[in-house]
């Protein structure tokens, strides 16, 4: 056997095929692209679906490509055994109308006995039952000793991805030898126990399976294989579990150095070690992939794996957020295969810290309160979790239930799952009822409609093909109360035996409309489904008289759902353009239909640049301009999810849902109203884009009316424009800049005049001037003028005078302003203008100082600045005359 390290190997594994005429393709994105048919990556062919499948041509027919792989199903094994992981990289071969099961089986033979160098007599085949062609191969071709070609059946030996290609498959299993298995004598590949390991399977593809599982042959076959990179290293290196492989083992080690522990240690913990390794690889990937976690899809895979490995750091006694920190190590391992990881690491790094840091600060009492439950549990001896326990802790705790099961199970309690499930029923009910209260009409609680809804029959909802109807008054209520009639100005609340009006839900606001009976009219302002079954119009009786049992015309506001539905027909569009440009993270968090606008909350971390905003925006007009038709139909939940319809993870859905397709471009599930042609949405356009909570986004966007209303305002307001600034429209710019132009002109021409005025003002200083000792001592109050210009001015000053002491004083808006300043000379001998500052300053009640060249002070008595400025103007000449004997060198050049 050779002794390569994991990277060795997959290099040599692409090499091989690449010597078999195979195209090297990078792998994919665990976010599979455009194909909303499944949630992850989960093996090599899943990019190359629409080459299988004959919907899109190759440019080469032979590929092989190594692929970051995520599978989920395995998660509860994931830590207890040597080969289960949920992160896993798959070398592959694949053939798209190309060469077929005996090159596939051959190569494959060749790559593990001659360049692998594994020992024929521990290899193994499996077959599909009745696949006698594989088995001639096998046998005849190869030379594989009947007893060690297995034949398996469908669960084993037939891959399927739910709705795509498919085939037969045939396995190779590596016999690790008797010491790892069971001891049976029919252990043979299949078997459940150790000794056995898969590390390669080579699929036939020839059928396509549709959402009802039905198989079509297809037209051309191929080769889809895929060998585990990590089991097939762990036979080369000779070590027990692909956790020990030299691409992973750093990283299990490293998380073994932070909980103090070691690997082999204590068996307890090493499940924690494995399973924290095996998460940590997964979510790091995830990250890099563009996901972020949140409450639905990937993002909640991601948000699990996070928090099953944060839980067992727990466990392994680490309490503080580790797994950001263990970032650099998987990427430091995964780099020869990823080198990209590299340049985001900081962003994987804090994405996984910060929901780490978020999930720890509720973990803490979560925990204990688990183990509380759990000691009443076992005191009790009834060894079941009840359902409100396991609610409460997903509600308050954000424990997954998944998460409580397992840490349930480990000390042997099961978790009552219907009596959580009914917890989340009643959960939903309260934040229904929640609504009802902050409703214009207060009070009425749930249980009052509950009443309602067993003594009527539920109403029949026509509004998806009609607007108006006639129906029947079932129920008839006045300030909660049931009445047989009511009046003009009474606030009533109606049931009709059947509706067009639409009750708010999933966002859409409800319609609005009139309920006309023979005697008078209501004014429906608000319609609701307080409960299951019974939709209660709201308003005002505008005119005469409405009676229980009479029936009435009910007609919904035609232009009001209009507009409403052409907002819910473009949110649609701009949900699946921004999956489309942002990436699937970027999922509904909230979505607020009206008429007048739209407003789409969703998972995104940073803001869209304008670029971005003006990109989405054309590829919603595009669609809208494609006048896709918008078409509804009634399925079951599992085929629409099959058929790659968007759900959100959030909503609870019935058996049956109703899927709202804009013809091939976007399928939700939606229980709205829309439009029937994209294109009746008319102009759509973004006016805002925020921010709303950590990683959500908000865009606010108008269609139809409220498009046309915007660009006329616009219009209206370039026309105002226009003609204030005495133009044409398309002379607006230029004219602004002209008029930016002159009025820069007139600044500078406006600075001259002050410049000169100042000037003058100095000159008349200057003459004023007295002198002592030689110095030239100016002493002047300037009223008006503000702190910065006092200081202009003195600078003005003393710039022209070779010697001199300057005081100013200054009185505005009730505060007076002094500044004190010498030339150098006097400073040197020993002068100090602070000092002058401070005495004058003390005059009018204020204090302030300085350096000796210049210092300013403030004081709030302006009545005394003439005397402050006297005693200023003393300290000064007392300074020049202590400094006696500095007789001035002349007249100073510019003195007058
Ligand atoms: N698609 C097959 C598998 O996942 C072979 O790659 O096993």
């Amino acid at each position: 056997m050779v002794r390569w390290t994991a990277d060795e190997l997959r290099q040599a594994f692409i090499d091989f095929f690449v010597s078999k005429g195979h195209a090297h393709k990078p792998g994919s994105s665990l976010v599979p692209k455009n194909d909303p048919t499944i949630l992850l990556t989960s093996a090599g062919m899943v990019q190359f679906k629409p080459y299988f499948m004959g919907t899109e041509t190759p440019d080469v027919r032979r590929v092989t490509t190594y692929q970051r792989c995520l599978r989920t199903g395995d998660i509860e094994n994931v830590g207890s055994t040597d080969r289960h992981a949920t992160f896993f990289e798959m070398l592959g071969n694949f053939s798209f109308g190309d060469y077929f099961k005996e090159e596939a089986i051959r190569w494959a033979w060749e790559f593990v006995t001659e360049r692998m160098e594994l020992p024929r007599e521990r290899l193994w085949a499996t077959i599909y039952l009745d696949d006698d062609e594989a088995f001639q191969i096998w046998h005849e071709q190869i030379g594989l000793p009947r007893e060690r070609i297995v034949r398996l059946g469908k669960e084993d030996n037939f891959w399927e991805i739910g709705v795509g290609p498919c085939g037969p498959c045939s396995e190779i299993h590596y016999d690790r030898g008797p010491q790892f298995g069971c001891g049976r004598d029919d252990c043979r590949p299949g078997c459940d126990c150790e000794r056995f390991m898969e590390i390669w399977n080579l699929v036939f593809i020839q059928f396509y399976q549709d959402e009802a599982g039905q198989l079509t042959p297809l037209e051309q076959k191929g080769i889809d294989t895929g060998m585990g990179l990590e089991r097939a290293a762990s036979i080369l290196q000779g070590v027990g579990s692909i956790f020990e492989v030299d691409l992973v083992r750093p990283i299990l080690d490293e998380v073994a150095r932070l909980a103090g522990t070691r690997y082999g240690a204590d068996p307890e913990k090493d499940v924690s070690l494995r399973v924290i390794t095996d998460h940590l690889r997964g979510i790091v990937f995830l990250v890099y992939d563009g996901v972020l976690p949140s409450n639905e899809g990937r993002g909640y895979v991601l948000r699990r794996l996070l928090r099953r490995a944060a839980l067992h750091g727990r466990l392994l006694g680490l309490e503080e957020p580790f797994l950001g920190a263990l970032v650099g190590r998987v990427v430091e391992q995964m780099k020869a295969g990823y080198p990209e990881l590299l340049a985001q690491q900081e962003h994987i790094r804090q994405v996984i810290d910060w929901e780490e840091r978020r999930f720890g600060e509720t973990l803490d009492q979560g925990v204990q309160l688990l183990e509380e439950a759990l000691n009443r549990v076992e005191a009790q001896g009834t060894k079941v979790l009840d359902g409100e326990q396991v609610f409460r802790l997903y509600d308050t705790y954000g424990f997954p239930v998944e998460l409580t099961k397992e840490l349930a199970a480990a000390r042997g309690v099961e978790v009552d799952e219907a009596g959580f499930q009914q917890q989340m029923e009643l959960q939903r009910s309260r934040a229904r009822a929640a609504r009802e209260a902050t409703g214009y009409m207060g009070k009425p609680g749930v249980e009052r409609y509950a009443e309602l809804a067993r003594e009527v029959p539920p109403t029949r909802f026509t509004g998806y093909e009609r607007l108006e109807e006639e129906a029947q008054v079932l129920a008839l209520l006045v300030d909660g109360q049931p009445v047989v009639e009511a009046r003009a100005g009474d606030q009533v609340e109606i049931v009709l035996d059947r509706t067009p009006f639409y009750a708010e839900s999933g966002g859409q606001v409800p319609d609005r409309g009139t309920l006309t009976g023979p005697g008078g009219q209501v004014e429906v302002e608000d319609v609701q489904r307080p409960v299951a079954g019974v939709v209660v119009h709201r308003g005002r009786v505008r005119s005469g008289r409405i009676r229980r049992d009479e029936v009435v015309l009910a007609t919904v506001d035609a232009h009001h759902r209009w507009d409403t539905a052409r907002n819910h027909t473009a949110t649609h569009l701009l949900h699946q353009a921004l999956r489309d440009a942002l990436g699937q993270h970027a999922h509904q968090a909230g979505s607020l239909v009206h008429p007048e606008y739209l407003r789409f909350d969703f998972t995104h971390f940073q803001g869209l640049d304008r670029g971005q905003l003006r990109e989405l925006e054309e590829e919603v007009n595009h669609r809208i301009l494609q006048a896709l038709p918008v078409t509804t139909t009634e399925m079951a939940y599992e085929e629409a999810i099959a058929a790659g319809a968007i759900a959100l993870f959030d909503e609870k859905y019935g058996e049956r849902v109703r899927v709202v397709a804009i013809g091939e471009y976007s399928k939700e599930l939606c229980g709205g109203t829309h439009v029937h042609s994209s294109a009746q949405v008319g102009p759509f356009k973004i006016i805002q884009e925020g921010s709303v909570a950590a990683g959500v986004r908000r865009i606010t966007a108008l269609t139809g009316h409220g498009t046309l209303k915007l660009v006329t305002e616009l219009d209206e307001g370039w026309d105002r424009l226009a003609r204030l600034l005495g133009t044409t429209r398309d002379q607006v710019p230029q004219q602004v800049e002209r008029l930016a132009a002159q009025v820069e002109e007139l600044q500078g021409k406006l600075q001259k005049m002050l410049d000169q005025q100042a000037t003058s003002l100095a000159d008349q200083l200057l003459e004023r001037a007295e002198r002592v000792n030689g110095a030239a001592v100016v002493v002047a109050s300037l009223p008006g003028l503000g702190k910065e210009q006092l200081r202009a001015m003195g600078d003005r000053v003393r710039e022209r005078l070779r010697s001199a002491a300057v005081l100013l004083g200054t009185e505005r808006d009730g505060r007076v302003q002094l500044v004190a300043m010498a030339t150098p000379d006097l400073v040197a001998k020993g002068f100090h203008a602070g000092r002058v500052v401070q005495a004058a300053a003390k005059e009018v009640g204020g204090g302030g100082g300085g350096r000796p060249d210049m210092a300013e002070a403030g004081g709030r008595q302006p009545e005394r600045l003439e005397q402050a400025l006297a005693v200023g103007k003393e300290t000064l000449k007392a300074q020049l005359g202590a400094a006696a004997g500095l007789a001035g060198d002349g007249p100073t050049p510019g003195e007058p």
